[in-house]
Parts: structure tokens; sequence; C-alpha cells
């Protein structure tokens, strides 16, 4: 069982995987008005991937005879100043993550809770993956400024990204 202070952490950590999920949805619907399909699938593939998330902390809440707790997701922002701009918010938010995960590692230890801390050891290495993808992005966009033709370039790269079920989730299936 979990203590009442780790349920409500992990169930909101469910929410904050759900609401990034919306966010990215802003984030691709930006993409899309813009004419840029390969970032906007960028976008769809990583929508997926936090639902993804969400889901792997609902399954082991109840895995672990906890109660998942469901709260209003908060309306994403959806106004955004440019293509680089829109990522070094994406970046910005998943080092906010990155930070809640550590929270949620911190209680795991202090409650003894060895289950849970080594549940989240996976979320401790995908936030790694996470901000490095982002970071990798904005640096590229710094790069290419307003040479049109490299965004393009770029474009046509993200286009090819697919979704791969993470790991905690591909073995619960
Ligand atoms: Fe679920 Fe992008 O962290």
């Amino acid at each position: 069982m979990f203590t009442e202070n780790m349920l409500a952490e992990l169930n909101k950590q469910h929410n904050y995987e759900l609401y990034s999920a919306y966010l990215y949805m802003a984030m691709e619907a930006y993409f899309h008005e813009k004419g840029l399909s390969g970032f906007a699938n960028f976008f769809k593939v990583q929508t997926e991937e936090e639902r993804a998330h969400a889901r792997i902390f609902y399954e082991f809440i109840i895995r672990k005879g906890g109660s998942v707790t469901l709260d209003a997701i908060e309306r994403p922002e959806a106004d955004f100043e440019s293509p680089l701009g829109l990522f070094k918010k994406a970046l910005a938010h998943e080092e906010f993550v990155t930070s809640r995960i550590n929270t949620l590692v911190d209680i795991a230890i202090g409650d003894r809770d060895h289950a849970t801390n080594s549940f989240l050891q996976w979320f401790v290495d995908e936030q790694v993956e996470e901000e490095e993808s982002f970071q990798g992005i904005v640096q590229k966009l710094e790069l290419i400024g307003t040479d049109v033709h490299a965004l393009l370039m770029l474009d046509a790269g993200l286009a090819q990204r697919v979704f791969v079920v993470p790991g905690p989730l591909a073995q619960s299936e």
C-alpha cells in the first residue's frame, strides 16, 4: 500500500502526464496551422507518449492497491510566437516534469517504499531522453535562425518520427 501522500502525488503525476499530452496537442495544432507537418508529427507522437506515461502511472496505482483519482486537466497555452519559442516552452515543461519525478522519488525514499522507487526509475531515465530530445531541437532551431530551407529540412526529418510503446506499457500488454 502507498502512504496517503505518495498516492496523492502519484495521482497528481497521472494528471500532469495527461496535461502534457494536452499541451503537446496544442503545439501540434500550431504546426498544422503553419503548414509544418513534420513538426506536427513530432508532437502527435509526443502526445501519444504522454498518454502512455499517464497510463503507466494509472496501472501502477491500481496494481499496488491504490485508488485512482481523476481531476480536471488544466487548459494548455495555445499562443506561440515562433517554433523556437514553442520548443523552449516545451523544454521548460519537460524540466518541470523532471523536477516532479525527482520529488516523487524523494517521497518514495522517505517512505521506504522500494517498489514505488523502483517503478519511478524508468521515468528518471526517460526524463533524460525527453530533455535531450527537446534541447536538441532548440539548438537546431537556434542554428537555423531565419533560414527557411533549413527549417523545411528539419521538418522533413521530424516527419519520420514514429510512436513506440514505452517499455513498462509493452510489458503489461
Ligand atoms: Fe511524460 Fe514528456 O514526460
